[in-house]
């Protein structure tokens, strides 16, 4: 709450003229930002509570996965290189990402990807370094005929479609969808084609709830009445519970009209 009369207060002395430069921001602010970002975004829930890492691939057939350390990874970046690893899937030796995305963190704001930063730099280097990505012929095989790809393949085309601005435009609920929710429901939140039972589906399911319900939905991971809900339920818990409800709101206000205006 206080984070967003903070934000809130920023952007009106911004306005007002007065601007309130980078430095003055109060940096235990930018890391308590951080931290919430790092949940709401999913770090947390893919490199652990702690961000140690762990290992993420189910079946070791077609390739051993883990997803990063990133107490003992960040030390290694640059905040430039951090910043291209995360918005594009590329490694600074070059290696690219397989697993993670990286259109979700591409529309992040600088402000976003400073207080994200400043909070993983706090984290003190602490458990096992994991290896890379172990693939096997399997796997590349699925490279060679296409079936797989790395993010920084499919990035620009994820990133071709956008979900449109709404009239009124509400760029905040627009940004947060993009930023929280494009990761499962794709980025343009239509869902994945083709759609398989149990996937998460076009956002325009949004439609079906009310303001409330739809608090209910993303703060508690409560669905409508006999909407089976499983995943959904725990992304809400494991990220959102924490979200301001003027997030929230703003999400849902911005996926209902975009639903309702939206053409194809
Ligand atoms: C869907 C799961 C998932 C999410 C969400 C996720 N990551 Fe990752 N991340 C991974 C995996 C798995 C890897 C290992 C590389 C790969 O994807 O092939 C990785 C690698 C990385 C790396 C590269 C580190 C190295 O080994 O050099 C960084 C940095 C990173 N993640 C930071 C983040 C941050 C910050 C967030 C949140 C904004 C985040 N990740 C969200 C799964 C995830
Ligand atoms: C970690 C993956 C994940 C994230 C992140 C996620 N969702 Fe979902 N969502 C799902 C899945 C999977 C389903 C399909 C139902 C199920 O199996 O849980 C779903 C279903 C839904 C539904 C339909 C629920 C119903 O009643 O059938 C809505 C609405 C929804 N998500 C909204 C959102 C919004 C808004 C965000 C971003 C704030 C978001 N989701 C982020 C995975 C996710």
């Amino acid at each position: 709450m206080r984070t967003s009369i903070r934000r809130l207060l920023a952007s009106a002395l911004a306005i007002a003229g007065l601007g309130l430069s980078a430095c003055s921001v109060d940096k235990n602010e930018q890391i308590a930002r951080g931290g919430d970002l790092a949940r709401a975004l999913g770090c947390a829930d893919c490199h652990g509570a702690d961000f140690t890492g762990h290992k993420v691939s189910r079946s070791d057939q077609v390739a051993v996965l883990y997803s990063s350390n990133l107490t003992r990874a960040l030390p290694l970046y640059s905040d430039a290189a951090f910043r291209t690893v995360l918005t594009t899937g590329v490694r600074p030796d070059g290696s690219r990402l397989w697993y993670m995305d990286a259109a979700p963190y591409a529309v992040l704001s600088d402000a976003d990807l400073r207080d994200l930063l400043a909070f993983l730099r706090t984290l003190a280097p602490t458990g096992p370094q994991h290896p890379r990505i172990k693939t096997t012929p399997t796997f590349e095989e699925l490279v060679r005929t296409g079936e797989v790809k790395p993010e920084s393949a499919t990035l620009a085309a994820d990133l071709a479609h956008p979900p449109q601005p709404t009239t009124p435009p509400n760029e905040r609920g627009r940004y947060l969808a993009r930023a929280y929710c494009a990761g499962c429901h794709a980025p343009s939140l239509r869902g994945f084609t083709p759609p398989q039972p149990g996937d998460p589906p076009d956002l325009a399911a949004v439609t079906a709830y009310s303001k409330e319900d739809f608090r209910s939905l993303i703060s508690r991971g409560q669905g409508l009445e006999g909407h089976d809900i499983k995943d959904m339920a725990e992304a809400a818990r494991k990220r959102f519970s924490h979200l301001p409800v003027e997030d929230i709101d703003a999400i849902y206000d911005y996926l209902t009209r975009w639903a309702l205006t939206r053409s194809g």
